[in-house]
This record gives structure tokens, sequence and C-alpha cells, in this order.
């Protein structure tokens, strides 16, 4: 049986208090207990705990983008998984390509994260995904499996990791990959991954990442393995992310 699906959304640097009112408009349009779907939102570390209490009462998660490492210590800016937990965040994003690229991350990096993350016994989102020119060179399986192979902690397990495949060209940009290319990269995902974890590797959900929108996000949602989407753009208007959960199969 497939996982039950997750859609996650991705502030990213966006957000103000007052975005607290999205959360409360997204609310109002689930109603209770309505969804096909678990429905999280990660906001920037300065918001964790204002979408958290906005989100009370409602089956909305919160999550972080990122964390270090380490629990606590001299390591200015950062912040822990504890520190997310510890704000009601219940999920941590590590390994963004954004966070990649940005700031220099590597696979050995991300793993360790993604250990802090299992360890404060939150759930740890991994992303994964290809350059257009790793793409353009036929290497996007290799790419990914790699990434998956140096990025997956030890304990990883269907409850407690998530991998989120985002073709870095694809993000914010408008453009997707074909459904086929999607079902393609998914499967080789999905093999890894029992590769690692035997048959607790059919439970790991799959999300899909990079411009997903009320538009297209059925046809995204209904590719075998494909089990959610992470949202940004689209994940900052209530009335976008909800056409995206209500498309939820
Ligand atoms: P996008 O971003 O939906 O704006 O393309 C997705 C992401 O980076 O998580």
């Amino acid at each position: 049986m497939a996982p039950r699906s997750l859609i996650a959304g991705n502030w990213k640097m966006n957000g103000l208090r007052a975005s607290a009112a999205e959360v409360e408009d997204l609310k109002a349009r689930m109603g209770v207990g309505a969804v096909n779907c678990d429905v999280l939102i990660c906001p920037p570390a300065t918001l964790i705990g204002t979408v958290a209490s906005a989100a009370g009462g409602s089956v909305i998660a919160t999550g972080g983008q990122d964390c270090h490492p380490a629990k606590s210590g001299a390591h200015t800016g950062d912040i822990s998984a504890q520190m997310i937990a510890d704000m009601g965040g219940s999920f941590v994003i590590v390994g963004h390509s954004e966070r990649r690229s940005d700031h220099g991350e590597d696979d050995g990096l991300v793993n360790a994260k993604a250990k802090a993350v299992l360890d404060e016994g939150l759930i740890a989102i991994i992303c994964v995904g290809e350059t257009e020119a790793e793409r353009d060179a036929g290497r996007t399986i290799e790419v990914v499996t790699g990434q998956i192979q140096g990025s997956l902690p030890e304990g990883g397990t269907a409850a407690n990791t998530v991998i989120a495949y985002e073709p870095v060209w694809a993000i914010g940009t408008g453009r997707t990959p074909t459904t086929d290319d999607v079902a393609e990269t998914h499967a080789a995902i999905r093999a890894e991954l029992k590769l690692r974890l035997g048959s607790e590797g059919d439970g790991v959900r799959i999300l899909y990442g990079g411009s997903v929108k009320p538009s297209n996000a059925a046809e995204l949602l209904s590719v075998p393995d494909v089990n959610g989407a992470l949202v940004g753009g689209a994940s900052l208007k209530a009335s976008d992310f909800w056409g995206i959960i209500a498309a939820c199969p």
C-alpha cells in the first residue's frame, strides 16, 4: 500500500508575523478531517512558533527549513533540531538545493543534519535533485541516487524520513519534468531506498518538488511513487496551497 501523501509548504525566506493569517485561512479551508494527505508548513525559523500556534487545533504540522548538526553550542546564527522541536516543529527540511548551493552544503553535512533531526525524534525531509547541466548530460539518476547514498543517515525509517526529489532547474522557474521523467526518477529513488532499507523502503514518502501549483498538482501527484509534494512559491498563499492539498488523490 502506498504511504499516506504529504503536502509540505516551504516558505523559504518569506513571511512576517502577519502571515499567521494565511495559516488561519488554510485551517478554515481544510475544515475538520476532510483531507486525503498530511499537511506541513515550514516557515522561516522566526515564525515556527507563530505558525505552530496558528495551526493549533488542526492537522497542519509545522517544521524548520534547516538545522545545525549539533544540539547547542557556539554556532552563531544557527538553530538546532531541538530548538525547532521546542517551538512546536515536528519536521525539518535538510539539504535543500538552495542550502547546497548558497551555503556549500555537501552530502556529508546533510547526512549529519538529518541524523540530528532523527535523534531529536523529528522527521527529516532530505532533498535531492539534479542541475540542468547534469540532466542534459543524462546523469539525473546517478546524481540523485548518489545524493541519497550520501545524505540518508543511519537510523532512517519510513516513519522518520521523507525524500524530496526537486530538479534544481524546476525550482521557482515554472518548468517541470514530464510525468514520465518524474516516474522514472521516483522509481530509481524507491529502488535505492529498498536497497538500503529493505521492505521498509516501500513506506518512505518520496515527494516531488519544483514549480508545483494548483494547475499541475493533480497530474504530478498521480504519478506512481509520488507520495506528495514539496511546494515553494505556491505555499505562500492559502488559496494556492489549498488548491494543491485538494488535488491530493
Ligand atoms: P517552488 O519551490 O515550488 O517555488 O518551485 C520548491 C522548493 O524549492 O521547495
